[in-house]
C-alpha cells in the first residue's frame, strides 16, 4: 500500500520568521502519525528553519521547491542539491508549472534536475500537467506521458529511485478551479500504467499527487478518488490552520 503524501508548497511565501510560526503552529497541532507522510517545501531561505523544526519528527520533512542541476560554480542565485541536502532537504519540487510557464524550464531541464537529486541522494517530486489550450485540444494524455517519460530520461536506476509524480492540471492552479475526482483519476491511472511499462512492479510504489487549488473542503473527496495517493496543495497552504486541516483529513 502506497502510504499518502500530503505536501504543503509555500511558493513565495513565508520567509525564516513567518516559517518559524507556522512551524510552531503547525507542528503543535499537528501529533505524530505513521500513516501518512508531510512535506513542506518553502522557500530556499526557509529551509534550514523547516528542516530544523522538523528534525525531531520522521513523518513531516522538509523539501526545496526547486535546484539547479550543476553541484556549483559560477550560477548567480541558484541552489545546488548537495546544498538543498546539506540545508535540511529531503526532497525536490521538479517542473513545478510555474517554473515551466514563468520561468520557461523545459523538459530537458527537469530531467538533469532529476538526475542531480538522486545524485544528491534527495527524493524528488516530478509535477506534469496540461494547459487549458492543451486540454481542449485533447492532448492531456499524450502531453503528461511525454512529460514523465522525458523528466525521467536521465536518471539511471529508477527502480531503486525515490521519487514521486504530481499531476497538477494548469488551468486548475490558484484559480480555485480543480479537476473532478474522476478527472484526476484518470490521468493518474495514465501516469501509473507509463510507470509499470517504464518499471514494472516498481511502478505500483511510486506516490502520484494531485494538485491544483486542492483546500479544506475538496481535499478528502480527491484523496479519496481512485489512485490519488496525495495533494500538492499551494494556495491553503501557506496558513498553518488551513494546513493543519489538510495534513490531518
Ligand atoms: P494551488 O497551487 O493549490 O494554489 O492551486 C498548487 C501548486 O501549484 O502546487
Amino acid at each position: 500500500m502506497r502510504r499518502p503524501v500530503l505536501a504543503a508548497n509555500w511558493k513565495m511565501n513565508n520567509g525564516p520568521t513567518a516559517a518559524k510560526t507556522f512551524m510552531d503552529a503547525f507542528l503543535a497541532g499537528y501529533k505524530p502519525r505513521t500513516d501518512r507522510t508531510v512535506i513542506i517545501f518553502p522557500p530556499a531561505v526557509s529551509l534550514p528553519t523547516v528542516a530544523a523544526a522538523t528534525s525531531g519528527r520522521s513523518d513531516v520533512i522538509a523539501g526545496i521547491q526547486n535546484i539547479h542541476w550543476a553541484e556549483k560554480g559560477a550560477f548567480t542565485g541558484e541552489v545546488s542539491a548537495p546544498m538543498a541536502a546539506d540545508a535540511g532537504a529531503r526532497v525536490v519540487l521538479v517542473g513545478h508549472s510555474e517554473r515551466r510557464h514563468v520561468f520557461g524550464e523545459t523538459d530537458a531541464q527537469c530531467a538533469k534536475k532529476c538526475l542531480a537529486a538522486s545524485r544528491a541522494k534527495l527524493a524528488f517530486m516530478l509535477c506534469v500537467g496540461e494547459t487549458i489550450q492543451q486540454r481542449e485540444a485533447g492532448e492531456t494524455e499524450s502531453l503528461v506521458t511525454r512529460q514523465l517519460r522525458e523528466g525521467l530520461s536521465q536518471t539511471p536506476n529508477l527502480i531503486s529511485v525515490d521519487f514521486m509524480l504530481a499531476y497538477e492540471p494548469v488551468w486548475a492552479i490558484g484559480t480555485g478551479l480543480t479537476a473532478s475526482a474522476g478527472d484526476a483519476s484518470a490521468i493518474h491511472t495514465v501516469l501509473r500504467s507509463e510507470l509499470s511499462q517504464m518499471i514494472g512492479t516498481r511502478g505500483d510504489e511510486i506516490p502520484i499527487l494531485y494538485g491544483g487549488s486542492v483546500n479544506s473542503t475538496n481535499a478528502a473527496s480527491l484523496l479519496g478518488s481512485p489512485e490519488v495517493d496525495g495533494l500538492l496543495v499551494g494556495g491553503a497552504s501557506v496558513e498553518a490552520s488551513s494546513w493543519l486541516s489538510i495534513a490531518g483529513i
